[in-house]
């Protein structure tokens, strides 16, 4: 089988996080409901010039100063977003600017909620897969910012982030399986935003029954598509999409007791199998399209090293909804790779905010897009949006 999969991996937060913990105390709920019940204990909180387009530029610049790759060999650059800033103009022509790709590259934006990074990467793995990237990568960035209403049941579960995935024919960190998948499709109402709001509709309990629902049909796929192939092997490890922590421990629970185990033996594979992969998304939040590429991230940065060699099963969900089940191997030598990349430099720099900071910030968004230019502040050496011109978004750095 063709070797295809993800070669390097970028990440961008923004620079202030909230602890859930001062979230609780403010909100007058015990913080053991966050931290144990949601499995939750940060999210980042975006200014309004830390936009989805500015996250995914620094995410992908970081993925290409990190790894020494070369931007001019991009023939392909998918922007999964859920949170796009215009109703036309794709993140991908901006980004297509900022990270300095070559303009014999096809880029473009792909929405399905939190699913459209993984119809990028599935899209990359096919690309490659027909001939058609001609020894060129692809370049798939996922990046969302995760808004609720203030004081509404979603509120902990918000965040934001960018994930930068570099997709090459020589992968040096995960070796994917295409055409080897499993995937699930059915029309619910469990979260959605219409166009005139910033912040989602969720029917929370309803959509945790979703997610439920679309995992059992895509893992049964997957697992019927594995049994037709000459594809075999245990799974070393298992990441899920990741709204809040809590949710990867109820799939794992529910995936693993359709593998046949009791609710107990299945439990009881958790800690191995999934906690490491939970540690990047517990600092950040549900980043939407980047919350099972996060996971990934954490899990590789922890044991990328110890993993060499073995299987480890992706569940992507997006609600509305569809999921996608399939897996890949980590390439001997990803330890070293892994380490290189420094995937936790971002999560280490940055600022605790009040939870009087944090609503400051929420309440610029109701003109945060219309703002002109020089009311944004902007990092040295990092792009951020300046501001608004002529009805034209302006980015700098
Ligand atoms: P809620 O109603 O506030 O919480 O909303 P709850 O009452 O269900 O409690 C949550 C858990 O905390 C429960 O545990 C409680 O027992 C426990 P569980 O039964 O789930 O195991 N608990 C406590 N634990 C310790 N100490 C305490 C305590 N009190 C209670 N004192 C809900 C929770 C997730 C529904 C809400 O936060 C929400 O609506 N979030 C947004 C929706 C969401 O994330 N859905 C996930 C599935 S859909 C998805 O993943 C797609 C998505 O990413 C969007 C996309 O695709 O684009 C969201």
């Amino acid at each position: 089988m063709t070797q295809i999969g993800i070669d390097a991996i970028g990440i961008s937060v923004p620079h202030a996080y909230l602890d859930l913990a001062d979230l609780a105390q403010a909100r007058g709920v015990p913080p053991s409901k966050y931290v144990e019940g949601l499995g939750v204990r940060r999210m980042a909180v975006a200014a309004p010039w830390e936009d989805a387009v500015a996250l995914a530029a620094n995410a992908s610049r970081r993925l290409f100063a990190t790894t020494g790759a070369d931007p001019g060999q991009v023939g392909l650059c998918v922007v999964g977003t859920e949170t796009a800033v215009d109703h036309s103009k794709p993140i991908a022509a901006w980004l297509h600017r900022l990270v300095g790709l070559p303009q014999r590259a096809r880029s473009y934006e792909a929405k399905h909620a939190c699913f459209g990074g993984t119809a990028g990467l599935l899209t990359a793995m096919d690309w490659i897969a027909s001939g058609s990237a001609h020894e060129r990568t692809a370049l798939v960035v996922c990046t969302d910012i995760a808004r609720y209403p203030l004081r509404s049941a979603g509120e902990p579960t918000q965040g934001a982030g960018a994930v930068a995935l570099l997709v090459s024919a020589r992968p040096r960190l995960l070796a994917l399986e295409p055409g080897l998948s499993g995937s699930y499709t059915a029309e619910v109402n469990d979260f959605w935003r219409p166009l005139h709001r910033k912040d989602a509709v969720v029917d929370g309990h309803h959509s945790v029954a979703c997610y439920l629902d679309a995992l059992g049909g895509a893992y049964m796929a997957w697992k019927d598509a594995c049994a037709a192939s000459d594809v075999h092997g245990d799974l070393g490890r298992r990441i899920y999409h990741v709204p809040y922590g809590k949710m990867a421990r109820k799939a794992h629970r529910h995936s693993r007791m359709l593998d046949g185990l009791a609710e107990t033996e299945a439990d009881a594979t958790f800690a191995r199998e999934v906690a490491t992969s939970l540690a990047f998304p517990a600092e950040v939040g549900n980043v939407y399209t980047g919350s099972l590429y996060l996971a990934l991230a954490s899990l590789l940065h922890h044991e990328a090293a110890a993993l060499e060699g073995q299987r480890i099963g992706l569940f992507s969900y997006g609600s509305g909804c569809v999921a996608e089940y399939f897996a890949g191997r980590v390439v001997s030598g990803a330890g070293s790779v892994a380490a290189q990349l420094r995937l936790d430099a971002p999560l280490a720099s940055r600022r605790r905010c009040t939870v009087s900071e944090y609503e400051s910030i929420r309440a610029l968004d109701a003109d945060a897009d219309s703002r002109p230019l020089g009311q944004h502040e902007a990092r040295d050496g990092e792009v951020a949006f300046a501001g608004v011109e002529g009805e034209r978004r302006i980015y700098v750095g």
